[in-house]
């Protein structure tokens, strides 16, 4: 069983867009897959018309595996289950920061469920906390969707320094570039700039800005399911696929 995170420090630049679309186009191709929701605001569980986990607490979740699988719920696709988040996992630092071995406890906890997942996806929240160094400890890749804006290479290099400053595997991130406009000069040049000072760490697949995204909202589906010829289905199925070669 692989994990895989969509995770940022920065908010609103397509994590759980990601995170949906990439386990949709998974379990389309054929893997068993676990979407699990780690923000409290619950989008993920939102966009697969998933009610949001009731009694899962941060505490149980990290100490009791078979509530894990309690909560977990099947969606209206293929090979693709839903751990829908609820409020309680704000508490996911508290608990996780008074855990001895807080680190690896993710990773033990999602083992639970090895033999029912080829892949489990994370939708993280946005920030750089407890719970997402045990999120960069238990994935084994750690997709990170860029706008290409100024402001976004300061959070990619925010990002690349923590996990320097913290011995953490700068190989396990994929990052691409989110919502990119090619029209705009801007989105151009950094493009061009991240791609060269960070040839590496960026996969080769570029996510447009594109309005069907957008439409999920109203769709309550994610994209390949309601516009699978469009540039933006075809640009998450081309992602999923590049992110399993290099795992
Ligand atoms: N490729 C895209 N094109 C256009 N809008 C997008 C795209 N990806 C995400 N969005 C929109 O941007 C907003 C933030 O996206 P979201 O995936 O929720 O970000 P995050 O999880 O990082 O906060 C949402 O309104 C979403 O519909
Ligand atoms: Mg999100």
């Amino acid at each position: 069983m692989k994990i895989i995170a969509s995770y940022s420090n920065k908010g609103g630049v397509g994590k759980t867009a990601c995170a949906v679309n990439l386990a949709y186009s998974l379990a389309q191709s054929g893997h068993r897959v676990l979407l699990c929701d780690l923000d409290p605001q619950g989008a993920s569980g939102f966009y697969f018309r998933v009610r949001p986990s009731r009694g899962l607490t941060g505490k149980r979740f990290f100490t009791r595996a078979e509530r894990i699988s309690d909560a977990i719920r099947g969606s209206d696709f293929d090979n693709l289950d839903i751990l829908p988040a609820n409020m309680n996992f704000r508490d996911f630092d508290v608990f996780l920061s008074r855990m001895k071995r807080s680190q690896s406890r993710l990773g033990k906890a999602l083992r639970g469920v090895r033999e029912e997942y080829d892949c489990v996806v994370l939708d993280c929240p946005p920030n750089i906390s407890t719970l997402s160094e045990a999120v960069f400890r238990a994935a084994d890749a750690i997709v990170v969707p860029v706008i290409p804006t100024t402001l976004s290479e300061r959070t990619f290099a925010q990002l690349l320094e923590f996990f320097k400053d913290h011995g953490l595997e700068k190989r396990k991130i994929r990052a691409f570039f989110s919502m990119a406009q090619g029209t705009k000069k801007l989105h151009g040049e950094t493009m061009r700039r991240m791609r060269k000072d960070h040839a590496k760490r960026f996969l080769d697949v570029t996510i447009p800005a594109s309005t069907d995204v957008e439409k999920m909202g109203v769709h309550r589906a994610p994209v390949g399911s309601f516009a699978p010829s469009h540039d933006a289905a075809k640009a998450y199925m081309t992602l999923s696929r590049e992110v399993v070669k290099s795992l």
